[in-house]
């Protein structure tokens, strides 16, 4: 069967987790909720947790190091730094300039881009993008999630389902090789935004006292709305990359998709026509990291020897935006 030729191949990947973790029985002691409520909704039943002096660069630094080790990259070889993010460390500047900083890319565009938990698969499409059009021959894409500092604490619906750390790639050019991006789709719909989001501490409704009060810059979720809209989108968008590659759910070799929840997983993977014993799933241990939940799978997937040469991957992402998307790779 004829495959479109890819335009950039990811290289290397990295991952950083923070030490610290916190099981469903230690937020149990801090709230009404329980390891069996956690686990049997979501899946979940552990994440790490950031300490106050570790912010998002310096997580997303320690995952592209990672990568870029492994790619026998030199920080001055990097052109472009692409940090996708919900949670920046400032508002200004960029989180991907004090990454860039950390980690001495002097030579490297680098700027945030926010796509939510899609942002993995969004930052390697521009990746793919800049590198295919000539202008530059080395890209890294980071995705790093401080979540635990902008969820509400007091929410139980939604902070059981967060995690933070960061994930990395090294993207080079495919020069003619049969492996990487193969194909993609990428999508967003703003009217949705209201089912994921925080509503102040922007320009809207500016941070003061009130905002502070009503604990309305943290996120708000439509957990039932988001789940259902998430099913049908990340099945959606696999159906529709795996036949732009020209490929079936036969070919997959393993599915790597954004780790929300166990049963968005399986209805997905369900729908997509994919089993269970091919898809990578770490929800478990990390719960839901943002766009660094791709990226981190797709690392200790590789690590485990479950990516192999060769190997066809797909992968889906949802979350707020709404953005979604699917990828499909050959290793
Ligand atoms: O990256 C994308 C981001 N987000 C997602 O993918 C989330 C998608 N949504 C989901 O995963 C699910 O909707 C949740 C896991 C968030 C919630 O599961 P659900 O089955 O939709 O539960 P629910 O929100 O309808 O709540 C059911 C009950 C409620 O109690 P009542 O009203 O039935 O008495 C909640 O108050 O569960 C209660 N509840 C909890 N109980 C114990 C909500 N959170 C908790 C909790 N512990 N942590």
């Amino acid at each position: 069967m004829n495959h479109p030729s890819p335009l950039a191949e990811i290289v290397s990947t990295g991952r950083y987790l923070p030490d610290c973790v916190v099981t469903n029985d230690d937020l149990a002691k801090r709230m009404d909720t329980s390891d069996e409520w956690i686990a049997s909704r979501t899946g979940i039943r552990s994440r790490r947790i950031a300490g106050p002096e570790v912010n998002a660069a310096i997580m997303g630094a320690g995952a592209a190091r990672a990568a870029m080790d492994e790619a026998g990259v030199d920080p001055g070889e990097v052109d472009i730094l692409i940090l996708s993010t919900a949670t920046p460390d400032r508002w200004l500047p960029s989180t991907a300039c004090d990454a860039q900083a950390l980690l001495g890319c002097g030579n490297a565009v680098a700027f945030d881009l926010m796509a939510a938990c899609s942002g993995f698969l969004y930052a390697l499409s521009m990746a793919e993008g800049y590198l295919c059009t000539g202008r530059g021959e080395v890209a890294l894409v980071v995705s790093t999630e401080k979540m635990s500092a902008i969820v509400d604490w007091e929410d139980r619906a939604t902070c059981v389902l967060f995690g933070d750390g960061a994930g990395a790639a090294v993207v080079r050019p495919a020069n003619g090789s049969s492996r990487g991006i193969l194909a993609s789709h990428l999508r967003s719909d703003g009217h949705l935004a209201n089912l994921l989001y925080r509503p102040s501490g922007g320009t809207v409704e500016p941070m003061d006292a009130d905002v502070l009060e009503r604990r309305s810059h943290l996120i708000r979720m439509e957990g039932r709305e988001v789940f259902k809209n998430a099913v049908r989108s990340m099945a959606e968008a696999s159906d529709i990359a795996l036949r732009r590659a020209g490929l079936t759910a036969a070919d997959v070799d393993l599915m790597v998709p954004h780790q929300a929840n166990f049963r968005i997983i399986e209805a997905t993977a369900k729908y997509s026509g994919i089993p269970m014993d091919r898809v990578y799933v770490n929800l478990d241990r990390f719960g839901n990291m943002s766009s660094a939940s791709i990226p981190v799978a797709l690392d200790e997937a590789r690590e485990q020897g479950l990516i192999g040469d060769g190997s066809i991957v797909l992968s889906a992402a949802f979350g707020a935006g709404l953005t979604w998307g699917a990828m499909v790779w050959r290793f």
